[in-house]
């Protein structure tokens, strides 16, 4: 396992004060991690941080990143997109391409073919020539999806992709992550616990702290001391694993923190 990224003890914040604290966190090539917390409790930011848009108060963030092909793709979160883009569906899933280092004339007839492709993946081929002010929500969201997916990156980080997307988009969203997941490292912050401990390997709980459980299993007791109104889905006749309990030995400290977050600042 190589590893792509590396914060250790980070704390960062904006003007108006500090919002996460002391977080370590590496993120390995193959990773599938689902990063979760309440609002505001610093998820964005961490993301932010990730991305070099924001500079740690202290602590350091390595990036290995060894400049063949693309290394980072991001999907912002919903609210934070302008979705007057006078462009078509095509071209804003192209753009992706330009943290690889291609401008917008440069694009190549097989990067508009894997630009379609992708849109066929998510279900949305046949909008390709529409403009983002023609579509739906849910719709453009899958559009966000292609267009950060079409650099193959080696991490691709998707804040809250399931944002105005049907329950059945969803599902299918996140098989074709898994997908994805063969070739890249995945971090997905979402709301939808249950959803999403199904799919991910592992599970950050961001809330001022971060919380890393290397499982996708997280107990009743752990969300209950979260204090996060968190949604639970059930899948089917597949046993509820956000209720089973899994072994928190080698991250006691941090299992503490996440019940007691106070308790932390005095240690
Ligand atoms: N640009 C900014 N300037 C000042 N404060 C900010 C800025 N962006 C976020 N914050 C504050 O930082 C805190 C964490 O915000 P962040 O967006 O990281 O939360 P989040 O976990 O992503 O929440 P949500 O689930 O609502 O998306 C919030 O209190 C927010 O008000
Ligand atoms: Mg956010």
């Amino acid at each position: 396992m190589n590893e792509l990224i590396k914060l250790d003890n980070v704390t960062a914040g904006y003007d108006n004060g500090i919002v996460l604290r002391d977080v370590s966190l590496t993120v390995y090539d193959r990773d599938f991690i689902g990063v979760i917390g309440p609002n505001g409790g610093g998820k964005t930011t961490l993301i932010k941080l990730i991305l070099g848009l924001i500079k740690p108060l202290s602590g350091t963030i390595q990036r290995f990143d060894n400049q063949e092909g693309s290394f980072i793709g991001y999907l912002p979160q919903q609210s934070q997109i302008d979705r007057k883009f006078p462009i078509t569906v095509q071209d804003i899933v192209l753009s992706g391409l330009m943290s690889a280092g291609k401008g917008l004339s440069r694009y190549t007839s097989k990067d508009k073919k894997q630009a379609f492709d992708l849109l066929g993946q998510m279900g949305i081929g046949h909008l390709a020539k529409r403009t983002a002010g023609e579509l739906s929500g849910g719709q453009l969201q899958r559009v966000f999806i292609c267009r950060a997916l079409i650099s193959s990156p080696k991490l691709l980080i998707l804040d809250e992709p399931n944002t105005f997307v049907d329950n059945r988009f969803e599902h299918e969203m996140y098989e074709l992550l898994q997908q994805f997941n063969q070739k890249m490292a995945i971090m997905i912050i979402s709301h939808d616990v249950g959803t999403i401990s199904y799919f991910v390997k592992t599970i950050a709980c961001v809330n001022t702290y971060l919380h890393y459980h290397p499982s996708n299993i997280i107990t009743e007791e752990q969300l209950a001391g979260y204090n996060c109104p968190l949604q639970i889905i059930t899948h089917g006749d597949v046993p509820h694993t956000v209720l089973q309990k899994h072994d928190h030995s080698h991250d006691h400290d941090h299992d503490h923190n996440l019940t007691h977050p106070e308790d932390h600042k005095h240690e």
